[in-house]
């Protein structure tokens, strides 16, 4: 496989990633991962960022850099975006290959450097306005983008041909293939990246949203011609696109606009449940807004996250389960709770057997969210007719507030 070429001395190096294993071991990757690197030479030549090794990624790497005419020993410089362990597991090997290469990053990430990684020499730390001159009019400069997605994270700006290397800013789940760029990808591909760069985001970003739009706001101020991040596509047809997207996306949980359809997520014990989903479900298609519906635990928290992240509205509906919520619930609630999935319109239901207790942990789990929420409406095994009707009205009256 071959290097990637973005400019005269700009390079990519990427590895597709197909694997059972699920990323940060917790999201399933089914069509995989990308994990980009960037080779760019001036008289000197810095490597921005690494992989982690991972189903032969490295052997590609190597292979792709010599396509490009170097080496692990020949680089000069290995810039460290971000120290996540996908980006960086392979510093270890490499250092003992090139024991002269300097690794630059900032303050906070050359203290990882030496914590994760036990490396004290040939470090150099490096803050917002400080460069790097590889020679022959390539200047690269460093601009730090706190918790997007660590704490140390910067990202690099090529000055000479204008591209931002962004690491995990701007990235997406999916594997790459042999093609890396914006322009070369169809309408269809490109909705597949659309949909896993909503599902990264709300799995792995969401958290940092106000970091992000502060990041998207520094670096409004560079014309950036190319966007070269670790993970998908790399925009050099369009960059504002996935710029706009990401801004978006950053807006879901920090009073931008969300989506005007509901998430409808539910867990059902014997069906009493489910049958008041159903009921919920018909009176919001009544009023024609769109539902997108999860039953948990089959479908995996990852997805019910993205869905969950863009939309106005949510349906929770789960029983009660030793005087308790159904458990893969509380998990999903934990983690809205977690990744700060603020500004819904909620409407929770469930039955129960012989006694309530799930609407108590839910109340609590969901009390830091702030959510406007509907009454809480509960109904003890099967539903009755009224039963039916009136959680048909909740359904109208939710889809009615998000319609507005
Ligand atoms: Fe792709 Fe936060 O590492």
């Amino acid at each position: 496989m071959k290097a990637s070429i973005i400019t005269d001395g700009v390079a990519a190096i990427h590895a597709d990633i197909k694997t059972t294993d699920r990323f940060e071991g917790i999201w399933p990757i089914p069509d995989g991962v990308s994990l980009n690197s960037y080779l760019v030479k001036g008289e000197k030549t810095a490597l921005i960022d690494l992989a982690k090794d991972w189903n032969g990624s490295i052997e590609s790497f190597e292979e792709q850099l010599s396509s490009a005419g170097t080496s692990f020993e020949k680089i000069d410089y290995l810039i460290l975006n971000h120290l996540e362990p996908d980006h960086t597991a392979f510093i270890i090997e490499m250092r003992k290959r090139n024991p002269s290469v300097q690794i630059i990053s900032t303050a906070k990430g050359i203290a990882l450097v030496k914590n994760f990684f036990k490396i004290t020499e040939n470090l150099r730390e490096v803050k917002t306005g400080d460069i790097l001159d590889l020679g022959a009019g390539r200047v690269l400069a460093f601009v730090e983008a706190p918790n997007v997605h660590w704490p140390e994270t910067m990202v690099t700006y090529d000055t000479k041909d204008k591209i931002l290397f962004c690491c995990d800013a701007f990235g997406s789940y999916g594997s790459l293939g042999e093609k890396v760029f914006d322009d070369e990808f169809s309408e269809e591909e490109h909705k597949f990246f659309e949909n896993e760069s909503l599902r990264y985001y709300a799995n792995i970003v969401a958290s940092f949203s106000t970091f992000v739009l502060k990041a998207i706001e520094k670096l409004s101020a560079f014309e950036i011609k190319v966007i070269a991040p670790s993970h998908g596509i790399i925009w050099r047809k369009n960059p504002e696109a996935i710029v706009e997207r990401y801004t978006k996306y950053a807006g879901y949980n920090t009073g931008g606009n969300l989506e005007k359809e509901i998430c409808v997520i539910w867990g059902s014990m014997y069906g009493y449940t489910k049958a008041g989903v159903d009921a919920v479900l018909e009176g919001i298609r009544e009023e024609g807004v769109k539902a997108v519906v999860h039953r948990i635990p089959d479908t995996d928290s990852s997805y019910v996250l993205a869905d969950a992240y863009k939309a106005a509205g949510l349906v929770l509906a789960m029983p009660t389960y030793e005087y308790k919520m159904f458990p893969p619930m509380a998990h999903v609630l934990d983690l809205f709770e977690r990744k700060h999935f603020t500004g819904k319109k909620t409407l929770r239901i469930g039955s129960w057997g012989w006694v309530g207790g799930a609407k108590k942990e839910y109340d609590e789990m969901t009390a830091p969210l702030k959510w406007e929420q509907m009454p809480s409406y509960e109904w003890q095994g099967v539903p009755s007719q009224e039963d039916l009707a009136a959680l048909k009205e909740c359904g109208k009256a939710l889809a009615k507030s998000i319609k507005g």
